[in-house]
Formats: C-alpha cells, structure tokens, sequence
C-alpha cells in the first residue's frame, strides 16, 4: 500500500525533515563497497576523523521533482557527480564513480517516494549527498577512509517569500580565499558564511554578497547561491572567477537564457560600482532555485534594480522555464533529465 506521509507541502520551508531510509557507502583499503540503504539518521564515526578537525568533505545539492503525471525525475544528476568529484580531488578524497552516484540518488528517492512532493504544490525532494573522511587519524594528512551519503527531505523554497525579490547586502567578509577552495563544494565555505549571514539577517536583508576576495570591486555570489543580472539591452550576464562555486543552475539558466529566451550571454566581471548596467538581478542555485534581488546595500546605499516587490518580466521568463523543464512541462535540452 502507498505510504501517506502527512505534510503540508504548501508551507514547506528550506528545513530537515526526517525521511525513512539513506545511502551509506565506505571507502577502504583503496575502493568502495557497495553501499546500502539504512533506517537510521544517525551515523556513528571516529573521534578522529579528519571531517570533525581538517574539514575533509564536501557535499551536493539536487533535487527530484514530480511531474503532471506522477512521474519521478531528476534534473542534471550528471552535472552533481562531476561537481561531487572536482570537489573531492580538491581535498584529495576519493571519487566517486558517475553510476554509483546517479545509482545510490536513485535508490533513495525510490526508498523515499512518499516524501516527494505532489506536482502542482511547487516543492521538491532535495537529496543532500556527502562525502567525508573518518577513520582513525591525527595529523593533518588525509583520512584512511570515507564514507559517501545521499538523503533526502521535501522542501519549498530557500528565500523567505520564494520568488518574490528579496534585499541583500555586503559585509566585510569573504567567502573564500581567491585560489582557495571557493570552487570546491566544502563545508568550510559555508562555515565561514554563518557570521555574515547573521549579521545580514539581523539588519533585515535575506543574505550577504559576497565581493571577490583579491579586490573586493565585483561580485561573486549571493549568500549561497550565484548571481546574474540582465543588462538594459537584454544580456544574461554572470560573474566569472575561481573561487566562485560553479552553480548548475548558472549554466542552466545561461542555457535557458540563449536558447529559449534568444538572449545573449556573458560569463565576466560584474562591478559593484557598475549595478547600473542591469535592470534586473537574480540569486540562483539548486536550493534558491531563482530569487529575484531586490536591491543591494552597498556603503550605506541601496541599489534598488526592477522592484523591491515585483519581478522582473526576463527573470519571470527564466524562472517559468527553468521550472517548466525540472517539472516535466517543457522540453529540456537532451540528457538533462533523468
Ligand atoms: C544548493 O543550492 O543546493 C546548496 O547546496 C546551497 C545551500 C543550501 C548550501
């Protein structure tokens, strides 16, 4: 019998909700194992692995959306598994082969099917997989063994208000050092965000800007998520930089944007001192999916870009289509979904 689950899948947040089953794979003496699915949320490591003291892991974030007719599908899973490795080879941990990613995302939606949202209500099962070192180690070197993860939880949207625009402003803080680890999926990155963050929200706005950490003058991202902007004579325009973490949602959007929306594209610098060049802004990501940006507080000042309260007709137009492929309603580009 199909399991009722109970969820208000209207009000869903961004937040945890326990599901029934996850994948759990080791990483021993040079390979791993076959993985399997387990009840518990609980995992149980050494006091010394390398993930509690050095930050040895990185994660994912994807998500499984429900179409019309009740079908299950995923959206760029190839994409996750490419960005999961880069990531490992960062921190030197081991790969993770392309099937047994896109194999163990699968068993878990399939394990967790209650939990994926019906179409129509707007929510997704956001699958969170991980890999992190552990084992019994002391020395910063890296771990004698891993521990590869996928679970999952129904969520609704990353911003507060989903797709209405939000403000964001810029603190003194950096995401990532300019040939550190700000391209690498890493816990760390995120570690760091916390304290901007906070000071963002306290003072109202959504998130934190983050300015590229050699001149501070261009954007790198926003809070979590990437940024883009829509120039005055319809361009897509995104910032470019080596420690900016590559959002597939990014290179999707900047897809979307040339071959559906006809508009042209630039991947370049985008200068604070510069907003004026756009007439819309966004954040996007897997998680934000898009949110439009209201203005950004920068030096005291608010650069207001479309509208505090509506949005934009071009980052409407991405949105819907963006959405329209995830869900099944608009054709994507091939092998997008799975
Ligand atoms: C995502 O967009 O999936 C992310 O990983 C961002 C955040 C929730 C950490």
């Amino acid at each position: 019998m199909k399991k009722d689950v109970n969820i208000d899948w209207s009000q869903l947040g961004f937040g945890y909700i326990k599901t029934d089953l996850r994948y759990i794979s080791i990483w021993k003496d040079g390979k791993w194992d076959e993985g399997k699915l387990v009840e518990d949320n609980n995992i149980t490591i050494s006091e010394a692995s390398t993930a509690l003291h050095y930050g040895q892991q990185c994660f994912e974030g994807m998500k499984a959306y429900r179409t019309k007719n009740g079908d299950i599908q995923l959206f760029r899973p190839d994409q996750n598994a490419k960005r999961l490795n880069n990531s490992c080879k960062r921190i030197l941990m081991p790969e993770i082969p392309e099937e047994k990613f896109i194999h163990a995302c699968k068993q878990v939606i399939k394990a967790n099917e209650a939990y994926v949202p019906p179409y129509g209500t707007g929510a997704t099962l956001y699958l969170r997989p991980f890999v992190i070192g552990i084992g019994d180690n002391l020395g910063v070197r890296p771990a004698p063994e891993y521990m590869f993860c996928v679970f999952c939880s129904p969520v609704g949207p990353y911003f507060k208000g989903g797709m209405s625009p939000v403000n964001f402003v810029i603190t003194q803080y950096d995401r990532a050092a300019p040939y550190g680890t700000g391209a690498a999926k890493v816990g760390g990155n995120y570690a760091g965000s916390l304290l901007p963050n906070s000071i963002a929200k306290s003072k109202g706005f959504a998130d934190c800007i983050y300015l590229d950490p050699a001149t501070h003058t261009k954007i790198e991202e926003v809070g979590a998520a990437n940024f883009f902007g829509i120039t005055h004579d319809d361009k897509f325009v995104t910032p470019i930089s080596p420690s900016i973490l590559p959002s597939i949602t990014k290179y999707s959007l900047m897809h979307i944007a040339k071959h559906y929306l006809g508009l042209e594209v630039e991947e370049r610098d985008v200068f604070i001192d510069k907003l004026d060049e756009f007439k819309e802004a966004g954040a996007c990501g897997t998680a934000a999916v898009i949110s439009p940006i209201g203005g950004i507080e920068y030096n005291n000042k608010l650069h207001v870009f479309y509208s505090e309260t509506e949005v934009g007709p071009i980052t409407q137009k991405l949105y819907d289509t963006l959405c329209g492929i995830q869900f099944g309603d608009i054709e994507g580009p091939e092998g997008w979904i799975v």
